[in-house]
C-alpha cells in the first residue's frame, strides 16, 4: 500500500518535532517546512530516515506554499508565532504567519487533501466562569495570538475536509523545548528558584501531555472520516485543576519549593474554566498521561541541564 505523504509546517517546533518523529517511525512520508527560529537540531535524529524530508523555507511565501502542498495527503499547519507576548511584539508577522499563510494553504490545496488544524482552548472562559466548556461554548480570545488562531480555525472549518483540535495547555519534554507553558514553567521555576509565586491561584485550567497530543493527531489521521469537519477539545479529563492545585502537585516532587500566594496581581490570560473532552472521547480517543508522570519527566530533563532551558521562548 502507498504510504501517505504528510506535510507539517512548523515541524521543527515543540509539537511538530515530536509529531514528526512518531510519524517517521510509523513509516509515513513526512515533509517538514520550518524556518527553525528556535532550534536547528530538533529533527537531527530523523536525518538518516528515507521517509523524512526537510526544507528550511518560509510558509508566508506564496510560491513556496504552492510547491509544498502538492502531492500531500495530509497537511498539518503548525507554523505560527505562538503565544500572546510574541504576537504582541511582532503583530504583522503574527497575522501573516497565523492567518495569511493558512489562507494560502487553503488556496493552493485541493479539496481532497486533508487538513488537521490545532488551536488552543484559551478563548473559553472569558465570561464563562462557572461553566464546563464544550465545543459550543463561545470563544472570545483576548489576545492577538488567540484571535489569529480562532480566525484560522474558522477558515479551515469553512474549507472542509478537516479536523480541528482545541488543545488544553500542553506539558512535557520535546526536542525543541518550551518553558513558557504553565506546567513546564512551574517545574522549571520551582527547580531554578525553589519558589512558586502564584497569582489568581484559583483559576482553573485543563492540561495535556505532548505525547497524548501526538497520539490524538495520529488517531485523527487513522480515523479521519469518522472525525472530519468537526472541532474537538483535546485535554486530559482528570487534569482539570487550579493553578494552586498544580503548584501543590509539583511540591510533592520538589518538597523544598515554597508556594506563595500573590494577592494583587492579575492573570492576563484570564483562563478560568473546566473543559469537557467528551466529544473526542466518544469518538474513541482519550488522553492518558498523568500530570504526575509529566512532572517527573520534566524534573529529570531540567536536572540534567537547567541552564540550557533558560528563556527558550
Ligand atoms: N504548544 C501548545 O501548547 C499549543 C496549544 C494549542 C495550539 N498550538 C499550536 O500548535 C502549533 C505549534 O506550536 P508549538 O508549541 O510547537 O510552537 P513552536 O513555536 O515550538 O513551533 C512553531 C514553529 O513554527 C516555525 N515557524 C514560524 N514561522 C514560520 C514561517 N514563516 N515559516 C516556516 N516556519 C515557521 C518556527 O520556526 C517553529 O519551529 C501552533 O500553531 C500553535 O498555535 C500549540
Amino acid at each position: 500500500m502507498k504510504k501517505m505523504n504528510i506535510l507539517i509546517t512548523g515541524g521543527a517546533g515543540f509539537l511538530g518535532s515530536k509529531l514528526a518523529t512518531k510519524l517517521v517511525y510509523l513509516g509515513y512520508n513526512v515533509f517538514i517546512v520550518d524556518l527553525q527560529f528556535y532550534s536547528n537540531d530538533s529533527l537531527d535524529h530523523l536525518i538518516s530516515f528515507d521517509n523524512f524530508h526537510f526544507s528550511k523555507s518560509d510558509i508566508r511565501n506564496e510560491k513556496i506554499v504552492k510547491k509544498i502542498v502538492k502531492n500531500m495527503d495530509y497537511i498539518i499547519p503548525l507554523a505560527a508565532l505562538v503565544g500572546a507576548p510574541l504576537c504582541d511584539k511582532k503583530k504583522k508577522i503574527a497575522v501573516d504567519t497565523n492567518v495569511n499563510a493558512i489562507k494560502k494553504i487553503i488556496k493552493f490545496s485541493k479539496k481532497k487533501q486533508k487538513l488537521i488544524y490545532l488551536t488552543s482552548n484559551s478563548g473559553y472562559g472569558i465570561g464563562q466562569k462557572d461553566k464546563f466548556c464544550d465545543e459550543n461554548s463561545p470563544l472570545n480570545p483576548v489576545s492577538l495570538y488567540g484571535r489569529t488562531k480562532n480566525e484560522s480555525e474558522k477558515l479551515v472549518m469553512k474549507r472542509k475536509n478537516c479536523v480541528c483540535f482545541r488543545l488544553a495547555t500542553v506539558f512535557g519534554y520535546s526536542f525543541r523545548m518550551r518553558t513558557d507553558l504553565l506546567v513546564n514553567n512551574f517545574v522549571y521555576t520551582a527547580m531554578s528558584t525553589n519558589a512558586l509565586k502564584i497569582f489568581e491561584g484559583s483559576f482553573r485550567r485543563n492540561f495535556i501531555h505532548i505525547d497524548d497530543v501526538v497520539d490524538g493527531i495520529i488517531f485523527s489521521i487513522q480515523n479521519f472520516n469518522k472525525l472530519k469537519n468537526n472541532v474537538y477539545n483535546m485535554g486530559l479529563s482528570s487534569a482539570n485543576i487550579t493553578k494552586l492545585e498544580l503548584a501543590k502537585k509539583i511540591k510533592k516532587f520538589i518538597p523544598k519549593v515554597k508556594i506563595t500566594k500573590i494577592l494583587n496581581q492579575q492573570d492576563p490570560d484570564k483562563r478560568d474554566y473546566f473543559v469537557s473532552n467528551d466529544k473526542i472521547e466518544r469518538k474513541g480517543f482519550a488522553a492518558k498521561k498523568s500530570l504526575e508522570s509529566g512532572i517527573i519527566e520534566l524534573i529529570k530533563v531540567f536536572k540534567k541541564n537547567l541552564k540550557k532551558y533558560k528563556n527558550n521562548y
